[in-house]
């Protein structure tokens, strides 16, 4: 049997489901149960019967989908190296400082700890930011912590956005350049340019679709157009293409940047699964309070529709 096999058998066996973002490599993404970005991950983690999660992807992930099962066991893969970098940029204490200082609710992207949540109103993802805000009453409202993501709220919203911290934002996202739309748009001049909000406003203000990862695998799949470069992490071509494959199509995906690559998302292996579902471990621990609270927001959150 190989590898592959195992991890289905012992899935199996142990009535765990295999949830994956959107950015895995397509070795992982091939055992997953189900792929999506955060939202969707979320709703899937929220639905499901089996008894244990295994979570490909990033810390803050896996602890959305602990929040919405508290009774489940959630485990990584690896836990070395899977910090999402911005999720820690917003702490505590920041939120603290912003509350005193402005009587705003505070809307908290899922990229965030568990500790950042259980203080929030409500969470968002980059698939409903701007639903999310302008489901709120309030005139001003606190967003965290990508400024970018505020930025493309702020567009399409008549509410003042207070960015917390001033300058969050997420490493891979913020590396592409003017330079690169240029040399992308020169050699492929017809491609249709797809970035995700996370991107720097000026990298934004350029592209033809603003979407999050499904939206754009979705947009991708309905569109007639034959050509796409694509503003996100590397990876998310071959989860496209995994989508292709299954229709029988073929269409030219261009990476905007060879160098856009999540290393925190890039530390997980069918290895570490296989040895994750055997031994039963890293599992997701977070303290009672913290998941209530933390879970009224995410749960806010899907209400919106
Ligand atoms: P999505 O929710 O669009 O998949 O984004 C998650 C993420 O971490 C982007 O960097
Ligand atoms: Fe975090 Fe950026 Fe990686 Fe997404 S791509 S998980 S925001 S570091």
């Amino acid at each position: 049997m190989d590898i592959k096999d195992r991890i289905l058998k012992l899935k199996e066996e142990k009535n765990a489901i295999i949830l994956a973002h959107n950015y895995q490599p397509k070795e992982i993404l091939k055992v997953a149960d189900f792929m999506g970005d955060s939202l969707e991950l979320c709703i899937k983690a929220k639905e499901t019967s089996a008894d244990i999660i295994v979570f490909c992807g990033v810390d803050f992930m896996a602890e959305s989908a602990k929040i919405l099962n508290p009774e489940k066991k959630v485990l990584m893969p690896e836990i070395k190296g899977t910090q999402c970098p911005m999720a820690h940029q917003l702490t505590k204490d920041i939120i603290l400082k912003y509350k005193e200082k402005y009587d705003a609710p505070l809307v908290i992207y899922v990229n965030t700890t568990a500790e950042a949540k259980a203080m929030a109103d409500i969470t968002c993802t980059s698939a409903n930011a701007d639903k999310v805000v302008n489901s709120l009453s309030a005139e001003t409202v606190l967003f965290g912590p990508d400024k970018n993501l505020a930025y493309y709220v702020q567009k399409r919203s008549d509410k003042k956005i207070i960015p917390i911290p001033e300058n969050g934002g997420c490493y891979v996202h913020q590396s592409f350049t003017i330079e690169d739309v240029k040399k992308a748009k020169e050699k492929y001049p017809n491609a249709v340019l797809l970035v995700h909000p996370e991107c720097n406003p000026e990298i934004q203000d350029v592209a033809d679709v603003i979407a999050s990862t499904s939206g754009m695998v979705k947009y991708v799949l309905n569109s007639d157009e034959e050509e796409f470069i694509i503003g996100t992490e590397k990876d998310l071509i071959g989860r496209i293409e995994i989508e292709l494959e299954k229709l029988g199509e073929k269409k030219k995906l261009i990476p905007l940047s060879e160098k856009a690559v999540c290393k925190e998302m890039k530390q997980i292996s069918l290895e570490k699964i296989e040895r994750c579902l055997l031994e039963e471990k890293y599992e997701v621990k977070l303290d009672e309070e913290i998941i209530r609270r933390a879970r009224k927001a995410i749960e806010n959150m899907l209400k919106v529709k």
